[in-house]
């Protein structure tokens, strides 16, 4: 059921919040434990949907998985143990869960049905079917490459050297995951980096994976298969995709100085840190260290006057799910923010450009789409009109990023539907309330 909910301008936000575990590390954590063999330990998971999604499909094909006090209790299964599920996996609203499982799913000598959300099932799984069938997999889609489907597995699959035609982590993870149960060598030619968390957490649980760039920086990640992977205990680090929120509306709320602890600084995964601090925002980095594998640190924002950009397209794998709210930010800006080469944007959860320009322009804000992009010309700190209701498509980072835009906002902006920010920041609105907004 739809839950809508309005928010408007507000006083400044203050305090220190942590955000929940990283959405894509809780993935792996619990596909990688699922295959090791005895007791992995994770803390800090992600106890979103989507997230859950992919504990419910482990658990269906033969993983203990538990959650025992604060820490989840995984019992895996051994590489080539998955066990046939005996009904169709649901992967509600995760592109992630169904493209990594739909690899490890490729090299078992099993079958799989998988079925998906309204906005799930409308996204293109073409980029995982070409290369798994490759590997023998026997994939029988919907039209158009999409869910429901159905992938049935081969053992022993067959090994590849596959060129990513699209920079995208799903799809390499997806075929790692695939190399995992396959003899010899599975090998991947990444162009553009992308996050790495599979590459690190493999090697974590003991792949044989090495990872070789080249003067472009082109990267070629090569996993020997049939591995066998030891348990590990996992600290998953808070997620950087959801601390965005907090530190754009604190960016933008005049008075505003927040701290979010513990919050993973993957460089694959840190772009809009980045982008934000050459607009001239005050972000500092406190107690950076290394947990479980990861960078991490704590963020320390405080109010400022951002200027327009024009952030290199190269970076944009680095900042992908983090457009939207980048949006929101340049739309308080001084001058224009050209943003281009994110066609990969309109193939998430929603098609974020034109549903975020739409949000934008019907909140007063001046934006432009571009096929591949968005042309916004700030405020210079003026806040928006607002008074919109924004449809969010089923699309957790539009409900966040235009709960972010009401938050300055003179009249009060309506999200359609706040329940899809429980696939991946259950807490967020307790985040909000922490942080004085009522
Ligand atoms: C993810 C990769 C990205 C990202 C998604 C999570 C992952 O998708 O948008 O939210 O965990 O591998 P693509 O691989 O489609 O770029």
């Amino acid at each position: 059921m739809a839950t809508p909910a309005s928010f408007a301008a507000t006083g400044p936000l203050r305090g220190t919040i942590t955000v929940p575990g990283d959405k894509s590390i809780s993935h792996r954590a619990l596909m990688l434990s699922a295959l090791a063999v005895g007791e992995s330990v994770i803390d800090g998971l992600l106890e979103g949907e989507d997230v859950l999604a992919t504990a419910a499909a482990m658990r269906a094909m033969g993983a203990t998985i538990e959650k025992r006090g604060d820490s989840w209790h995984v019992r895996g299964v051994g590489v080539g143990g998955l066990l046939q599920p005996q009904s169709a996996l649901d992967m509600g609203n995760s592109g992630t869960s169904t493209r990594l499982l739909m690899g490890l799913v490729t090299s078992h000598p099993i079958t799989a049905t998988f079925t998906g959300d309204a906005s799930l099932s409308g996204r293109p799984m073409g980029r995982v079917i070409d290369p798994l069938s490759t590997m023998g997999a026997d994939i029988t889609a919907s039209p158009g490459g999409r869910l429901p489907l159905m992938v049935r597995g081969l053992c022993p699959a067959i090994p590849i050297e596959y060129r990513l035609p699209v920079a995208s982590a799903q799809v390499k993870s997806a075929v790692l995951l695939a190399g995992l149960n396959t003899p010899g060598i599975t090998r991947i030619i990444e162009p553009v980096a992308t996050r790495d968390h599979s590459e690190r957490m493999l090697a974590g649980f003991g792949a044989e994976l090495t990872v070789e760039t080249d003067s472009a920086g082109v990267r070629t990640i090569s996993i020997r298969g049939e591995a066998e992977l030891r348990p590990q205990n996992i600290i998953v680090p808070g997620d950087p995709s959801s601390a965005a929120f907090a530190t754009v509306a604190a960016l933008l709320v005049p008075g505003s100085a927040v701290t979010i602890a513990n919050v993973g600084m993957n460089p694959t995964r840190a772009g809009l840190y980045n982008v934000l601090r050459d607009m001239g925002a005050d972000i500092a980095f406190g107690q950076q260290r290394v947990v479980g594998g990861e960078p991490v640190a704590d963020l320390i924002v405080t109010h400022s006057a951002l200027s327009g950009i024009e952030p290199d397209p190269a970076i944009a794998a680095t900042m992908i799910d983090e457009y939207p709210v980048l949006f929101v930010a340049a739309a308080l800006a001084k001058g224009r923010t050209v943003i281009r080469g994110i066609e990969e944007m309109r193939v998430k959860e929603s098609d974020r450009i034109a549903v975020m320009a739409k949000a934008l322009t019907d909140c007063g804000a001046r934006v432009e789409e571009l096929p591949d992009g968005l042309i916004v010309d700030g405020t210079g700190g003026d806040f928006l009109a607002g008074g919109a209701t924004v449809t969010t498509h089923l699309d957790h980072r539009i409900a966040m990023s235009m709960t972010v835009a009401g938050l300055v906002s003179r009249a009060a902006v309506t999200i359609d539907d706040m329940s899809p920010v429980a696939t991946s920041y259950p807490g967020f609105a307790a985040s909000l309330r922490e942080l004085g907004v009522s």
